[in-house]
């Protein structure tokens, strides 16, 4: 087998990997889609080897997870009244007010005034929480397809019930956004590339990588970030379910991978590096939010640079990655291949948490107790 070395063009579609302008010519060109088909050619896989506990931590995982089922309608208060726009105004003020750390002048912000900075935030939440749901849909898909194609029992038994939580964390990001915000928004174009990309990779271990350890690795950073930030009691509760689903998921990807990686040669691990470093990018690509921008009619050009100047949002980008890098680091893919993915990591400056915990045994610490008020 020959694998080639691709160039970062031919990883992320672009020679820069901040090249604003490339960024933001991938679209969604079809918002209007009801139903979106992914061809994937993979092989399922039958095991006769029945020995349960042969992977000693996945099991353990899997008797975890059947302990820790909650129930989206009846464990959450959804009775809890949520005021969209006064939760953007408290949130404004307690950081000092609209536009904080921005140079205005000769902005299009220069002329607005509360209203639209508060159409701003509303919007922000639904595309927020919508690009969540369709995350969720994404760990569901990602999920099922590890139960078909991972060889061993132990890991089958908890995709399983791993596929029961993303039903779960679908429905009540679905929920919520009904219930209590204003609108959804399509996927966007980046995270839909990302998921594509997953899904349509053979390898069974490419899934993992992809969904457990990228995508749910920034998942739990994001929920754990928002959880504190939050004021609205409904929202830190249910986050605070979906992350200690998410912590197990993400340790599911570690116990499993770490095995499997031992043995792969440097070429191999190469192309798993090249996958990281594509779904990075991808991630960090969709926070630019350009949809939000769309829809409130100005340009996302203009508007990313002054959002860069405040240190909160450098810091919050940054924070994404707290959890990837030290998984990343745990299996031997940022120094495998003459560490090519720790160069990378240093190029888009998120390398300083490579010595943060790893998610492997932190579910523990995660842990909530449904049903009891505790949790929050
Ligand atoms: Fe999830
Ligand atoms: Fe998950």
């Amino acid at each position: 087998m020959s694998e080639k070395m691709r160039s970062t063009s031919e990883i992320i579609g672009r020679e820069g990997v901040d090249d604003l302008e490339a960024i933001l010519s991938i679209t969604n060109t079809d918002v209007d889609e009801a139903l979106h088909t992914v061809h994937s050619n993979y092989d399922t896989i039958f095991t006769w080897d029945y020995e349960k506990g042969t992977r000693p931590k996945l099991d353990k995982l899997y008797e975890k997870a059947k302990k820790s089922q909650w129930n989206a309608q009846t464990d959450l208060p959804w009775e809890t009244p949520v005021d969209q726009e006064e939760l953007v105004v408290s949130g404004a003020m307690s950081t000092g007010g609209f536009g904080t750390g921005m140079d205005l002048s000769d902005s299009p912000f220069a002329k607005w005034g509360e209203k639209e900075w508060i159409r701003l935030g509303v919007e922000a939440q639904n595309w927020t929480l919508s690009q969540f749901m369709h995350g969720e849909q994404g760990a569901l898909v990602c999920t099922a397809k590890i139960v078909e194609s991972v060889p061993w029992i132990d890991a089958k038994y908890y995709a399983a019930t791993q596929v029961m939580d993303e039903a779960r964390h679908v429905e009540v990001f679905a929920k919520y956004l009904d219930d209590k915000l204003s609108g959804h928004y399509p996927i966007n174009a980046h995270l839909r590339l990302l998921l594509d990309d997953i899904i349509a990779d053979n390898r069974w271990d490419m899934t993992y990588l992809g969904m457990q350890i990228m995508v749910e690795g920034l998942a739990l950073a994001a929920f754990g970030f928002m959880h504190q930030m939050t004021t609205e009691p409904l929202l830190k509760q249910l986050l605070r379910y979906v992350m200690s689903d998410e912590a197990r998921h993400v340790a599911f990807g570690v116990l499993s991978l770490q095995e499997y990686y031992q043995q792969l040669s440097s070429s191999e691990m190469r192309e798993r590096q090249e996958f990281a470093f594509e779904a990075a990018v991808r991630m960090r690509d969709r926070f630019l939010q350009q949809e939000v921008w769309e829809r409130l009619g100005v340009s996302a050009k203009e508007i990313v640079p002054l959002l860069d100047q405040v240190p909160e949002r450098r810091v919050f980008q940054t924070m994404l990655f707290s959890k990837i890098v030290p998984n990343c680091k745990k299996l031997g893919l940022l120094d495998a291949a003459d560490g090519w993915l720790r160069d990378r990591f240093t190029e888009i400056g998120v390398i300083s948490f490579e010595d943060w915990a790893d998610t492997g045994e932190e579910y523990d610490a995660l842990q909530a107790e449904p049903g009891s008020a505790a949790v929050a």
